[in-house]
């Protein structure tokens, strides 16, 4: 395995973005959620289960704490952080390195990336799967998903989901793989 933990991103233990994006790009305000989606929490958590997460400092805080079954990497500029049950990267780099291990602690195959905006900026070079929830809204919101280059993905998985009963919005499931090879790091 690589000592590069970028590169090694591109290894055994894949990047993986899980987010719900708006019609519109918006994925948050005020630093939360803005949409009540039982579904898609659901699906969260099975693509999440038993893998270790990455996300950013405010992600985390709207989240407000650890989630059980998964392992998080929150990653921060700010050297006194710390937050019960998880560990803490100050780079991105960094994270990666330590979801690695956590990966191989847990026998995970997969690394998710959880957000928010700045988070899946950084990842989106090395990720090799996208898992999309869009959601058929267009909420006002102060955070978007950042743009990136389609056309280094395939489309491998759609599946339009009507509005469940504990649903504001009906939704389509999309999983994008990647088709070009990752960029150096
Ligand atoms: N719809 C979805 O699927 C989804 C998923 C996740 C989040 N969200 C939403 O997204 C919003 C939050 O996103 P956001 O972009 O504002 O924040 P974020 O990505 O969650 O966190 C940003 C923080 O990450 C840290 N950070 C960023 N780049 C870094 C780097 N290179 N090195 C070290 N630390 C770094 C900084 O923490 P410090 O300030 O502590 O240094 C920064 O303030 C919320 O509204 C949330 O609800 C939506």
């Amino acid at each position: 395995m690589s000592s590069d933990p970028m590169s090694a991103s591109a290894g055994p233990c894949p990047l993986a973005i899980v987010v719900a994006v708006a019609e519109n790009g918006v994925i948050g305000r005020d630093n939360r959620l803005i949409w009540r989606l039982k579904s898609d929490l659901r699906r969260f958590r099975e693509l999440t289960w038993g893998k270790p997460m990455i996300m950013g400092r405010k992600t985390f805080e709207s989240i407000g704490k650890a989630l059980p079954g998964r392992k998080t990497v929150v990653v921060t500029r700010d050297p006194g952080f710390s937050a019960e049950g998880v560990e803490v990267a100050h780079g991105f780099a960094e994270a990666v390195a330590r979801a690695m291990r956590l990966a191989g602690e847990m026998g995970a195959q997969e690394i998710a990336v959880v957000g928010g905006a700045e988070i899946y900026a950084l990842a989106l070079p090395h990720a090799s799967r996208l898992h999309l929830t869009l959601v058929h809204a267009a909420p006002e919101g102060d955070v978007r998903f950042p743009d990136f280059d389609r056309s280094a993905f395939r489309e491998v998985r759609r599946e339009a989901r009507p509005k469940g009963p504990d649903d504001e919005h009906p939704f389509t499931f999309v999983e994008l793989e990647r088709t070009q090879p990752l960029g150096p790091a």
